[in-house]
């Protein structure tokens, strides 16, 4: 990335402290009852306990890790591994591969948060191939269109080892969003409609070394838009969550082959705020790169994300207005090849104006 672009400069008040907290981290959270092969979910007499650590996690966190998740470690070696050739070829050839305005997917290494540029470069892939989207972000138009995924040359096994993990990946979400239905005394499958089309997306992350690593982050502060991140990161470690009792960034600790979960902005309006989607952002560091890979679950374009009907009533009214998924995806996708002088599409602009002042006066 050669010389520092002041573009990559994070304000003074954003910038990552020397001193950041690594004492009480987020919680783990061990998925083995749920994993073995002849495990059970509606007998299981410790998922009650189980579910009830997840709903405190989802509350307090919005933020977890999970162990003994059942995605073989055989398979998360693979990606990582085919990341690591992938990014380590010469720029020119990752370009071959580049997204633009028509294809969404593949390489992009000029990515902004909050109109900061991240010391990182991606490659990002669909879940489902290809995945059904709005044509445009009007919302009168109603043209659909595919998004392709891209494949390089090399290494030649990036395309096999990545769908088999996007597969896992799958496989772990409907587990942690069946736990995260019990915890909001829904029924298990409750969400399971929402993705029969999904559009779930998986990024391989690299974050080269930075010369600047005080001044720069690797992605700046962000919410996760989608319904629920699984994330792989290495042993290097970077990503730091903002906690809600007091705004502290926490820097979390690698744990071999756990999976970070984070709650994205659609389980917050489908929770009516029971839930909330919580800042995070990854550290850079002048020694080592840093691979991750996040997974963010994504529901059919054509859901109209708003407060399930069962969690809202007279006392609780819903918080946020209705929003169509699609439209909101590509808008996110259309203003991220421009730096805009606005700030980006956010569920607070579907919050209905009043249910704030509603919330103090419970
Ligand atoms: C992201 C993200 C954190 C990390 O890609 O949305 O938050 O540790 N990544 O890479
Ligand atoms: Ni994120």
């Amino acid at each position: 990335m050669g010389e520092v672009d002041p573009a990559f400069i994070q304000a003074q008040e954003h910038r990552p402290k020397p001193d950041f907290t690594r004492a009480e981290g987020i919680p783990l959270i061990d998925l083995s009852i749920i994993s073995s092969p002849n495990s059970n979910l509606d007998n299981d007499q410790a998922l009650g306990g189980l579910v009830e650590e997840i709903g405190d996690a989802c509350k307090n966190w919005g933020f977890f890790q999970v162990i003994n998740h059942g995605v073989p470690l055989a398979k998360r070696q693979n990606i990582e591994k085919a990341s690591r050739i992938f990014f380590d070829q010469p720029l020119e050839e990752k370009r071959k591969v580049r997204r633009n305005e028509e294809k969404v997917l593949g390489y992009y290494d000029t990515e902004h948060t909050k109109n900061v540029r991240d010391w990182k470069e991606v490659f990002d892939l669909n879940v489902q191939d290809p995945t059904v989207v709005p044509a445009s972000y009007k919302p009168d138009d109603e043209e659909l269109t595919r998004w392709f995924n891209q494949w390089p040359e090399y290494p030649t096994d990036l395309r096999e080892v990545c769908e088999e993990y996007a597969k896992e990946m799958e496989k772990l979400g409907y587990k942690l969003m069946e736990l995260i239905a019990l915890s909001l005394g829904l029924p298990k499958d409750r969400f399971h409609g929402f993705f029969e089309e999904q559009t779930s997306v998986v990024r391989l992350n690299h974050y080269p070394p930075c010369p600047v690593p005080d001044l720069a982050l690797g992605v700046g502060r962000h919410k996760d838009a989608f319904v629920l991140t699984i994330l792989a990161q290495d042993d290097v470690g970077g990503l730091q969550v903002k906690r809600k009792t007091d705004g502290e960034w926490l820097w979390v600790k690698p744990t071999p082959n756990a999976y970070i979960i984070n709650v994205g902005d659609i389980i917050q309006v489908w929770s009516n705020d029971t839930y909330e989607s919580v800042e995070h952002r990854a550290m850079v560091n002048s020694g080592r790169e840093r691979f991750s890979i996040p997974c963010f679950l994504g529901p059919a374009h054509y859901t109209n994300v708003q407060p399930l009907e069962e969690l809202i009533n007279q006392q609780n009214p819903a918080k946020y207005k209705p929003y169509n998924w699609g439209k909101f995806l590509v808008t996110r996708k259309g203003s991220n090849f421009q730096k805009l002088d606005v700030e980006n599409i956010q569920i607070h602009h579907f919050k209905i104006p009043g249910s704030e002042l509603a919330e103090k006066l419970d």
